[in-house]
């Protein structure tokens, strides 16, 4: 069985991703984000996803260095955002999160959303740091299905993951399908649902069947059906538990259980509508 960190898949560029990682959205620069980031590391886990716009790079970079893990066991992933795709300041915007990362590349760098008149043609300045080698994948996030059918036809390179929300309530099967049949690999920010898994009855009750936590289900519930999945906590107890997902299966009958509370859902905003 593959266990957290070395559960990798292979992007379509023939880099790999570790399928489990750490999120750190609204984790404070500083002792708070360096924190997590330390103890997720020394868990075991390999993936930390930031963004620009978290503004908590320099934490996560520090917390790396610290670790002394060498960078090419690691995984990061950080994201340019709306501003800079709307100003065309993609190039300076990179070299701002490698200058804050203090790292000389990423592993994946995210359009983090997508913007009106921008959705494809950003794509080609992406596809540019792509060919510099400062970033070892290109992807995208929360794109829906006509955002890609808008980038692919004008693309080189296609996008390795887009990365949008899934959970439960928002299982996103169309998209997720559509990823899959395009080579994207297919990532979901808030898998614990922004917290609200605790609220969901049936996530409760299988874990208490498996003798697990809820976000130990709700987790193992998105890794069966192939999702990549970056969880955020700053809790050094949350952090440990919630990658224990390796070890143990759902059956048939809870997967369905689970598969069926898909009500199109969002704890966040619809890519079709935001005002950021
Ligand atoms: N691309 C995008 O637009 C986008 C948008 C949102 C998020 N993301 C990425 O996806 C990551 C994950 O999404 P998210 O942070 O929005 O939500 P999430 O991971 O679904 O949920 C995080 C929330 O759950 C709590 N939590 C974590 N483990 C728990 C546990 N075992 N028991 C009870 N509560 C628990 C956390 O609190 P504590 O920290 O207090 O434990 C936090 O409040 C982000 O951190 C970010 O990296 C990307």
């Amino acid at each position: 069985m593959n266990s957290l960190g070395t559960a990798k898949i292979t992007l379509n560029n023939g880099t790999s991703m570790p399928v489990f990682g750490l999120g750190v959205f609204l984790a404070k620069d500083g002792d708070e984000t360096r924190y997590a980031v330390t103890e997720a590391l020394k868990a075991g886990y390999r993936h930390i996803d930031t963004a620009a716009v978290y503004n908590n790079e320099r934490s996560v970079g520090k917390a790396v260095r610290e670790s002394r893990i060498p960078r090419e066991d690691l995984f990061i992933t950080t994201k340019l955002w709306n501003k800079d795709i709307r100003n065309h300041r993609v190039k300076e915007a990179l070299h701002r999160s490698l200058d804050n990362l203090k790292m000389d590349y990423v592993d994946l760098y995210l359009v983090h959303w997508p913007i009106e008149n921008r959705v494809s043609s950003v794509w080609p300045e992406m596809e540019e740091l792509y060919k510099e080698g400062r970033v070892k994948a290109v992807g995208v996030s929360n794109y829906h299905i006509h955002h890609l059918n808008e980038l692919l036809p004008a693309a080189d390179i296609v996008p390795a993951v887009n990365q949008v929300e899934c959970h439960p309530y928002l299982q996103q099967r169309e998209l997720r399908s559509f990823c899959a049949e395009k080579g994207i690999v297919f990532e979901s920010w808030g898998p614990l649902m922004q917290g609200h898994f605790l609220k969901v009855r049936e996530i409760l009750d299988i874990a208490e069947k498996y003798k697990r936590t809820p976000a130990q289900i709700t987790l193992r519930w998105g890794l069966q059906n192939n999702i990549v999945l970056i969880p955020k906590s700053v809790k050094k107890d949350r952090i440990i538990s919630n990658a224990d997902i390796f070890s143990f299966e759902l059956s048939e009958d809870d997967m369905e259980t689970l598969n069926c509370l898909d009500r199109n859902q969002r704890m966040g905003p619809d890519p079709d509508n935001f005002n950021f």
